[in-house]
């Protein structure tokens, strides 16, 4: 019979909305109706009972039954067969009442049933190999490509909703990512490595796998799906050229061609940016590309140029960085020599052995240093006068060097002779002008005024560079010349070099000056002594004695200075769990003048320290805290006791070294983990630990315990390593729900530090190995909990449909079809 089938059939699990439990909601009369029924579920389930009010005795049902909705005689409509959303979202229906000559005597009215996804669907690639390429030095995060999966599950759900992923980059260097997608398009872009480090010179080729999983990814029973992406990498040819060299003052006509760029693709808009502020910049560059020099270059004024190449897209935006053109000027022999000075004058004592040396003589070109261009070539070509004879002198062809060449000279011969250099190069020849004068032999010494310049009292902080002292002495060799030009050297009582001497160069008057400053504090007092000297050296049997040198007393009076600290920066390192109180460390600074110095701190933000003011020691005064500040910087103030009290300032460093005071936790939430109910065989499920300490250098050292409770008979938990553990099931009889389950972890610190956290675990229907219970938790999708309470709900509404619809039940399918039991809801059209 019909209903005696049904009746074995129907399970169950119809929910309604807002009133569960009350009979009318699952009865009524005629009129348009809605119900959400999920996909997938067993067959032939029980919707609605109408109730016909005569003289209707019987219904029909119209529309898109698809064979699957079926109506009773008396009204009870249900279907036959699991709904597949995929097939048809949504069943348009009519229901009519008729009288027992089949007129229709209420309706029709519209019944819709909607049918509600379920993540039966798996997500598919489009292609099971993928193919692009992309340019080298691409911009990182611009798609070069994308692969793409369907789901025909409703996209509008978790259970269509797609998550890419990259699971494998072969060749990876160095564990580096040079390819990402997005996680919601599929699009594949270079990392920001990948735009730096791809070049096919050194790998051609890169080949992903990427993954699709549904369910957003993010639910440990996704479906998912791989492909395979093949990646040629493609050579930039956006790069600067060679080096570009172009001949100076060049006759060719210009503009000249010199170079090019190319951006990777057709139609890019070229332009040139000068680095440099010049007042003309004598490049161009074409719509091809090119690049030209539009007059001739000097290489004197410049002898190389930089500047960049732009290429940009239609919209003036950059499609890459710029690319740097260099250019070189090459050298021609443009430029004759030309001579240092309108008249060199050399000096030449009477008496001077033939092939003395009397001076270099150089003149210069300012064609490309160590060239042919610049090879300078010297010749005396006249001499005046030609007396006592002409050819005195010689020059070195190549190092200019003047010499006597055929006698010594007499200042009463003749005192002076010009000379006339011809200095060529290779193509040009310039004359210049040397004048020698025959001058006094040395044999005079400088003699002081005086020997002794007395005492002088300066107070330690006179500024440098003041003159303290004005000294005098005199030369009878013929003035102005380097026998008659005195220079001072001090020579006693100032080993630091505090003093220097300039001289006048009209009078020979010696100015003294302070270079670096006096200290009271070392030398006090000093006696200075300088002496006289000729740059030029004095002839043989001629000596310095005594009336070259003289003295004074330099007497330095003491200022107040502020207090030294011995380093600018004090650092320490103690522990994290150091006691208050306890001396972490000390400063000493010292007054040059020997008054006590009284110590203080600055900038302790954290009021974590106290200095004593007299010893200068440092103490904590609170909880110190790596995890807060790991290197905490304070200022010390050193001030003198008495005096003007003047002060300076040190830093002090205290670096925090960790201690365990982190207790373990877990690694992240673990809300998601599952068993699929009834279980069939023991299970067990992965968790990790994490802490927030610094882990030892053998990295974290978790272990892992049950915690308290009866619970040893039900679970088990199993290290796997330092980090990682295992809860298995010790047998298969657990309820449909939520158990939280208490693990302890301890930690491998010194002290080890131990927790109790809680995992929880959730027992479920599960279909094609997912949990019906939606990852997050969105408006009007139901929790866990919320999960759990529908279905007790749905036992207790099937308990009422069972006795009010039914006349016969048979008790045996009850057990089995709580596995199926499913978050179903009818509910009715408000009308
Ligand atoms: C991916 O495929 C779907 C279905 O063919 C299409 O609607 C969508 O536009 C495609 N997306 C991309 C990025 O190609
Ligand atoms: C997906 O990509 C977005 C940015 O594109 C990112 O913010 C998000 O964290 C990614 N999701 C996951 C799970 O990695
Ligand atoms: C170019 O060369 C000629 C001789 O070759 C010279 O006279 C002229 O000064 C040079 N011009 C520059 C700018 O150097
Ligand atoms: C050398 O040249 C200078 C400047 O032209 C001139 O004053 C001087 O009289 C010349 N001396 C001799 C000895 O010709
Ligand atoms: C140093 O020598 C000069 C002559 O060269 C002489 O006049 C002077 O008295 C000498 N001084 C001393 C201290 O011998
Ligand atoms: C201060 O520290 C130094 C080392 O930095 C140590 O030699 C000195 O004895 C300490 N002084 C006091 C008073 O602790
Ligand atoms: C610990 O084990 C887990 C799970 O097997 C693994 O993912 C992780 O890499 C392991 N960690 C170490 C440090 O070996």
């Amino acid at each position: 019979m019909a209903l005696a089938l049904l009746s074995s059939l129907c399970l169950l699990m119809i929910c309604l909305a807002g009133g569960y439990g009350q009979e009318g909601k699952f009865s009524g009369p005629l009129k348009p109706m809605t119900f959400s029924i999920f996909e997938g579920q067993e067959p032939s389930q029980i919707i609605f009972q109408f109730k016909a009010n005569p003289p209707a005795t019987t219904f029909e049902l119209t529309g898109e039954t698809d064979d699957i909705f079926m109506i009773e005689q008396d009204g009870l409509l249900y279907y036959t067969k699991a709904l597949d959303r995929e097939t048809r979202a949504v069943h348009h229906l009519q229901l009519a009442a008729l009288d027992s000559n089949g007129a229709i005597v209420e309706g029709p009215v519209s019944i819709t049933i909607e049918v509600k996804d379920i993540n039966d669907n798996r997500p598919t690639f489009l292609q099971s190999k993928y193919e692009g390429s992309v340019r080298q030095n691409s911009r990182p995060g611009k798609p070069f490509m994308y692969v793409n999966a369907t789901d025909l599950d409703d996209p509008t759900t978790p259970n269509g909703q797609l998550f890419y992923e990259i699971v494998i980059q072969l060749p990876k260097i160095n564990n580096v990512m040079y390819f990402q997608i997005n996680n919601k398009t599929g699009a594949i872009s270079l990392t920001q490595e990948g735009a730096q480090e791809l070049n096919p010179d050194k790998n051609p080729s890169y080949n992903l796998v990427v993954s699709v999983k549904d369910m957003g990814g993010q639910n440990d029973n996704s479906f998912s799906h791989t492909t395979s992406v093949d990646i040629t990498v493609r050579e930039n040819i956006w790069k600067a050229p060679e080096l570009v060299e172009i001949l100076e003052n060049s006759t060719d006509s210009y503009p000249v061609k010199i170079t090019q760029v190319r951006w990777n693709d057709p139609g890019a808009r070229y332009s040139l940016v000068n680095k440099e502020t010049l007042p003309v910049f004598p490049f161009s560059i074409d719509q091809e590309g090119d690049i030209f020099v539009t007059q001739p270059l000097d290489r004197e004024e410049k002898d190389a140029h930089v500047f960049f190449a732009i290429a940009k897209d239609e919209y003036g935006k950059p499609l890459a960085p710029p690319v740097d053109i260099h250019v070189k000027v090459i050298d021609i022999n443009d430029n004759p020599p030309t001579c240092l000075d309108r008249r060199t004058v050399f000096e030449v004592q009477e008496n001077e052995n033939l092939g003395s040396s009397i001076g270099i003589f150089t003149a210069h070109d300012m064609d490309e240093e160590n060239t042919i261009n610049s090879v300078l070539k010297y010749k005396i070509a006249h001499q005046t006068p030609k007396v006592p004879a002409d050819g005195l002198f010689s020059i070195e062809e190549y190092q200019g060097k003047l010499q006597l060449a055929k006698q010594s000279l007499k200042k009463q011969d003749n005192p002076q002779y010009n000379l006339t250099i011809e200095v060529s190069d290779k193509d040009f020849k310039t004359l210049c002008f040397v004048q020698v004068n025959v001058i006094d032999i040395n044999d005079q010494i400088p003699i002081f005024e005086k020997s002794d310049y007395g005492s002088i009292t300066l107070p330690e902080d006179t500024a440098v560079g003041s003159i303290i002292l004005i000294i005098q002495a005199t030369d009878a060799d013929e003035p102005f010349t380097g026998s008659s030009k005195i220079l001072y050297r001090v020579v006693q009582g100032d080993t630091e070099g505090r003093l220097e001497v300039d001289t006048d160069p009209q009078t020979n008057a010696g100015y003294v000056k302070i270079k670096k400053p006096l200290d009271f504090e070392t030398e006090p007092v000093s006696n200075i002594v300088f002496q006289a000297e000729n740059p030029e050296p004095l002839v043989y049997g001629v000596d310095y004695n005594a009336s070259s040198f003289a003295s004074f007393k330099l007497t330095v009076t003491d200022v107040n200075e502020a207090p030294v600290f011995p380093q600018h920066i004090f650092q320490v390192k103690v522990s994290e769990d150091t006691a208050v109180g306890t001396k972490v460390g000390n400063v000493t600074a010292k007054d040059p003048e020997g008054l006590a110095v009284s110590y203080s701190l600055r900038g302790d933000k954290r009021g974590w320290l106290k200095i004593d003011s007299v010893t200068g020691e440092i103490f904590s005064v609170a909880p110190l805290d790596r995890e807060a500040e790991s290197l905490y910087r304070v200022q010390v103030v050193a001030t003198e006791v008495g005096g003007s009290s003047l002060s300076s300032m040190a830093n002090f460093h205290l670096a925090l070294t960790d201690v365990n005071d982190n207790a373990p936790r877990l690694s992240k939430d673990y809300t998601g983990l599952f068993f699929c109910h009834p279980l069939s065989t023991p299970g067990r499920l992965v968790f990790a630990a994490a802490d927030d300490d610094l882990p030892s250098f053998r990295g974290p050292q978790f272990t892992f315990a049950l915690g308290s409770g009866s619970l040893q008979n039900d679970w088990e938990v199993s290290k796997i390593n330092g980090t990682h553990a295992t809860l298995s099931t010790k047998h298969t009889n657990f309820e449909e729900r939520v158990y939280e389950v208490p693990v302890r972890i301890s930690d491998g610190g010194r002290p080890p530090l131990e927790a109790t956290v809680s995992l929880p675990v959730t027992f479920c229907t599960c279909v094609e190995g997912s949990c019906f219970r939606p990852a997050g938790r969105q408006n009007g999708i139901p929790t866990v909990g919320m999960a759990v309470g529908i279905l007790l709900t749905t036992f207790l509404v099937i308990g009422i449909i069972l006795t009010v619809v039914f006349i016969r039940i048979r008790n045996n399918g009850g057990k089995d079809n709580v596995e199926n039991a499913r978050a179903s809801e009818v509910r009715p059209l408000r009308s």
